[in-house]
């Protein structure tokens, strides 16, 4: 009986080096790839060792054979040849949406086709570009991977982008679309890998002199605009998709304040009331709440609470991906972690921070809960304003002095802000 293989050191690589290793699966980008690897599991890593390359979700995605492995700054980069996983549990499958586009240049190359490669919705500039030639072949090429500028999914991507496909096809023109991963840098190697998958497939990358109006694009989204010229029908589809009209959009609606400055009060009656209007769906994440459930087991380290508010974000992002409101009241008082729940929000709808300012003497001298009296004793460790910190926002949609005005007045002026946004 053969033995089972000993399990080898694996690594879930960020999504954006995944891509670029899917990407040399396909054949696109040389098949030699770094990834930087934490310094305890780079000491295992010896030229010819194997890694397991995984994606988030744990699957093997690919194997690397150390070439190489360089420490610096307590980062350890390996280097080697990727190959697709032994153990791929799909088979080798394409993963991520319409694995039928998913096609490698192996398996497709055109002849000196005009392709139009993309993240976002198609443009009628780039279309009328790619279509300047009348025999010319379109190649329509989805990316697909993490994203710098938020922006619409790959799924509603692609459907436009099929969507054009018969368009063309039914004009008598050859027009293919694939979906390919990539990374995205939000530079010029982003051009640069953009002209290589082209390349790849056989096409030119065709760039537009003019491409459309984004400030018109946006105002429309907001609903402040008509719709914009510049793009197809198709394509605005997939931009509203992503952004409705502010009663429709997804909106995280994040307090942060003091323990005791009246935030779990003010948001409570905030989700009250918009569930009373009853245009919305809300969903109310207090920070005691959540850490009876969502967060069980974390302590107050700096570590624990970003877990704690990277979770609360985590929640919320989703629920504003499903259109609803969700009103988070945790202290949160690290302004990088509030900017990382502000990004995950942002990728899929809106996000207001109110600040509960209440001084802290004034959370002290109220102590509801007898915690400041405890920390004040050396009962509680790391308690927020006391011996731990609070950075107050800079970044505030609306601050609160809880201290000099009623719950009600500042849960009104909280609806207001939402109210005045179109939000309700
Ligand atoms: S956060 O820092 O991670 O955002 P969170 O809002 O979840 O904090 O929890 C704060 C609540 O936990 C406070 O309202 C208080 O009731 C309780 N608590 C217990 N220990 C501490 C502590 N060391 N610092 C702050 N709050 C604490």
């Amino acid at each position: 009986m053969a033995a089972e293989p000993t399990p080898g050191p694996t690594l879930t690589p960020d999504p954006a080096v995944l891509a670029t290793v899917e990407l040399a699966l396909l054949g696109i980008e040389p098949d030699t790839v770094a990834v930087d690897v934490p310094p305890v599991l780079g000491r295992r890593l010896k030229p010819g060792a194997e890694l397991t390359l995984t994606d988030a979700e744990g699957a093997p995605v690919a194997s690397l054979t150390v070439e190489s492995a360089a420490t610096r700054k307590r980062r350890t980069t390996v280097t080697g040849p990727v190959r697709r996983a032994h153990a791929d549990a799909d088979g080798g499958e394409p993963r991520g949406p319409y694995p039928q586009l998913r096609v490698p240049p192996r398996r497709l190359r055109l002849s000196d086709a005009a392709a139009v490669v993309v993240r976002d919705p198609i443009d009628l500039p780039t279309l009328a570009a790619a279509t300047a030639k009348p025999s010319q072949p379109v190649l329509l090429v989805v990316l697909d991977g993490p994203r710098t500028v938020p922006g619409p999914d790959t799924a509603d991507v692609t459907s436009g982008a099929l969507t054009v496909r018969d368009k063309l096809r039914r004009e008598g023109r050859q027009t293919e679309v694939v979906v390919v991963p990539a990374p995205q840098y939000g530079d010029a190697r982003d051009d640069e890998l953009a002209d290589r998958i082209a390349a790849a497939y056989g096409g030119t990358r065709v760039v537009p002199a003019e491409p459309p109006d984004r400030v018109a694009l946006h105002c429309w989204l907001d609903g402040t605009a008509a719709e914009p010229a510049g793009w197809p029908t198709a394509s605005l589809h997939a931009w509203r998709r992503w952004r409705p009209l502010p009663h429709e959009r997804g909106l995280v609606l994040f307090f942060t304040g003091l323990s005791g400055s009246g935030k779990s009060t003010v948001a409570r009656a905030v989700a009250e009331r918009v569930a009373e209007i009853g245009t919305r769906t809300v969903t109310l994440l207090d920070g005691d709440v959540v850490r009876r459930n969502l967060s069980a087991g974390l302590g107050f380290s700096k570590e624990d609470r970003d877990r704690n508010i990277e979770r609360i974000g985590f929640v919320a992002a989703e629920i504003a991906k499903h259109g609803g409101v969700a009103v988070c009241a945790p202290i949160a008082p690290f302004a990088a972690t509030r900017a990382t729940v502000r990004r995950m929000a942002e990728a899929h709808g809106d996000f207001l921070l109110v600040y509960v300012a209440a001084p802290l003497e004034e959370c002290e001298r109220r102590d509801r809960k007898g915690l400041y009296a405890k920390a004040r004793a050396g009962e509680i460790a790391e308690f927020t304003g006391i011996s731990s910190p609070y950075e107050p926002p800079e970044d505030a949609d609306l601050v609160l002095d809880t201290s000099a005005m009623t719950v009600t007045a500042a849960r009104d002026a909280v609806i207001t802000l939402l109210d005045e946004g179109g939000r309700l």
